[in-house]
This record gives C-alpha cells, structure tokens and sequence, in this order.
C-alpha cells in the first residue's frame, strides 16, 4: 500500500511478517509483536499476520523448537498456522517485514508496476544493534539458532511498536519498559 492510500484508510495498521517456510521467524515476529502491542495496551491499533514465501508447510502450526522458545518468555504461538505469501498481501497490508533480504527480493517480485516499494522493508531496519539486518534462519542448525533469533525479534518488535505508534497513534506512545 502506498503512502496515500493509507492516509485515506481508516481501522488497523495492517502489519505483515513474512519468511521462507512461516514456521519459524515469521509466526515467532507476529507473535511476539501481538503479545508486546497487548502488554502496552496498543492491540487495537494493529492488525497482525505473518506467511512464508514457500508454500512447503501451508497449514502447519509454527515448528515446535520456535514454539517452546516463545513459551519460555510466555508468548504462545500454537493457534497459529502457516500460509503462503500472496500478491494480494501488496495490497491488504500498510507494511511488510521481510526477515531476510531474500525474502524481500521474492515479496518484491509480485510487484510488478512498483507501487509498493516502500512499504516492504527488512525487519531489522528497526533492530537497534542491526548487525547485517538478517534474522538468520534457524531451521537446519541447533537450538541455540531459535534463542538469538527470540531475543533479535523481541528487541526489533518492541522499536517497531516504537516508530509505528509514534507515526500511527502520537498521542499514546509511551516508550516501552525494558
Ligand atoms: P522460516 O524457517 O523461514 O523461518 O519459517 C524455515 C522453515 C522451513 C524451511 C526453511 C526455513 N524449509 O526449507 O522447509
């Protein structure tokens, strides 16, 4: 979506976290964005999805080394199911998330007349300590890949909640409590 045509809209930030298999990453930003936006009473200023670029696991719950992770910090990801990225989504949301460049590169492909460049950036634009602006894949490596990506995703989720309150809803940004 453009810049005009949000100012136009009405309702929910339409906000979309987008990996390769949305087993993993994704499903873990979208609900860690969710728990974080409730906790500082900003839920209903977002709406919030995630989809994987590859269509492999379609309707699978996020894979269970992720989940247990974000139980352990008290975030529950099992009512969430994966989906596949769709050209539509350019659309139906204001920002896109991509955890890697090259799941920017293949959002951005369904783009075909360029209108919605801006909108889709690398998640760890926002990260504070952005490093090469990835969040690695964890899926083929050890459990210590899902910890360092729970603790990248928690520390950009809550700078995103950051920026987006205070373009979308000034008057209720309060700095989050760390
Ligand atoms: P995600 O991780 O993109 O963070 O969900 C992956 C999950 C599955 C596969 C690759 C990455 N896979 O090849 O099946």
């Amino acid at each position: 979506m453009s810049t005009e045509e949000r100012d136009m809209k009405q309702g929910p930030v339409r906000v979309l976290f987008v990996c390769l298999g949305n087993i993993c990453r994704s499903p873990l930003a979208e609900g860690v964005f969710r728990s974080q936006a409730k906790e500082r009473g900003l839920e209903d200023l977002f709406h919030i999805d995630s989809a994987g670029t590859g269509a492999w696991h379609v309707g699978q719950a996020p894979d269970s080394r992720m989940r247990q992770i974000a139980m352990k910090h008290r975030v529950d990801l099992s009512g969430q199911r994966a989906r596949q990225f769709k050209e539509r989504d350019l659309v139906d949301f204001d920002y896109i998330f991509a955890m890697d460049d090259s799941n920017l590169r293949d959002i951005l492909v369904h783009d075909r007349e360029d209108q919605h460049q801006e909108g889709v950036v690398l998640f760890r634009k926002y990260d504070p300590d952005p490093d090469d602006y990835q969040v690695p894949d964890p899926y083929y490596g050890g459990d210590g890949g899902f910890d360092r990506v729970y603790s990248i995703v928690e520390r950009t989720a809550q700078a995103l909640i950051d920026h987006l309150s205070s373009v979308h809803n000034p008057d209720s940004n309060a700095p989050s409590q760390q």
